[in-house]
């Protein structure tokens, strides 16, 4: 009796807790204003500049909020934002996730001798070495899938997107989750590969 109360107690707990994160919603109007020190390397409106920043307009809300956690947590290390976060609270970080969610994603140009093998394993993973194809969660267009918090990827800048792709292979970014999706799917891919499919990525739309 004593364990079943104790259960129902948890669940409700759980349950009320998940509506509290989910009841901070966003707003892209507040965010834009809170977004002044981050457009110096994002861009003003999320369209970065520098290769090695990432883009941020048009990502999905959910894995932009999901990666401001974590890098203000230090679950995921970038050292260009130290302490950029720490005065951010629950409503700050959903108005500047909603605020670069409802930007438009620039894109850039495919080096066209990287291309042909991008494209291939994009869409076709390496089936015997059970590695899927990238478009199962990241869509055929990169779009991503943003309520399952899946990241857009097409347009994002080549260099980024090698050095998370090496990241994730040498255990160096682990913040995919106990599945370690991405540090499975990555630990298929050569150097050569991670080249291909980060200049295919440049140009995808
Ligand atoms: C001094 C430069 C700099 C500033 C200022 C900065 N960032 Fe970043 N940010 C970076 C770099 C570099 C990375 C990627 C690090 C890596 O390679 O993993 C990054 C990554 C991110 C990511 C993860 C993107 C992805 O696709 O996973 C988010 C979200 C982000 N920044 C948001 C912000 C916000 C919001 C601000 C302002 C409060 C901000 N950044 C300010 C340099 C900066
Ligand atoms: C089963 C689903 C799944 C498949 C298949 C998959 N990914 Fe991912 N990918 C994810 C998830 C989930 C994340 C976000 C991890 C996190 O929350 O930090 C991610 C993150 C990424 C990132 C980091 C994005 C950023 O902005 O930092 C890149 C790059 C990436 N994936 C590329 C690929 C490529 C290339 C392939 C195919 C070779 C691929 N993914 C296949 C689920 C998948």
């Amino acid at each position: 009796m004593n364990k079943l109360l104790l259960s129902l107690l948890l669940i409700l707990g759980i349950s009320s807790t998940t509506q509290a994160a989910d009841a901070v919603k966003g707003d892209p109007a507040a965010g834009q204003a809170k977004t002044a020190v981050c457009g110096a390397c994002h861009g003003p409106d999320g369209n970065s500049m520098a290769p090695n920043f990432p883009k941020l307009a048009g990502q999905g809300p959910r894995y932009l909020l999901k990666q401001l956690h974590e890098i203000k947590d230090g679950k995921r290390v970038v050292l260009e934002m130290t302490g950029l976060l720490n005065n951010l609270n629950e409503q700050d970080l959903a108005d500047i996730a909603a605020y670069f969610a409802s930007q438009k994603g620039s894109v850039g140009a495919a080096d066209p001798n990287l291309v042909a093998r991008g494209e291939a394993l994009f869409r076709g993973g390496k089936l015997d070495q059970g590695m899927p194809a990238c478009t199962g969660c990241h869509s055929p267009n990169g779009a991503g899938n943003a309520a399952a918090g899946f990241p857009h990827l097409g347009g994002q800048h080549a260099d980024y997107v090698k050095k998370q792709l090496t990241a994730f292979r040498e255990g160096e970014r682990t913040n995919d989750g106990d599945t370690m999706v991405m540090r499975s799917i990555a630990s298929k891919l050569s150097n050569k590969d991670i080249d291909a499919l980060s200049a295919y990525i440049q140009g995808l739309h």
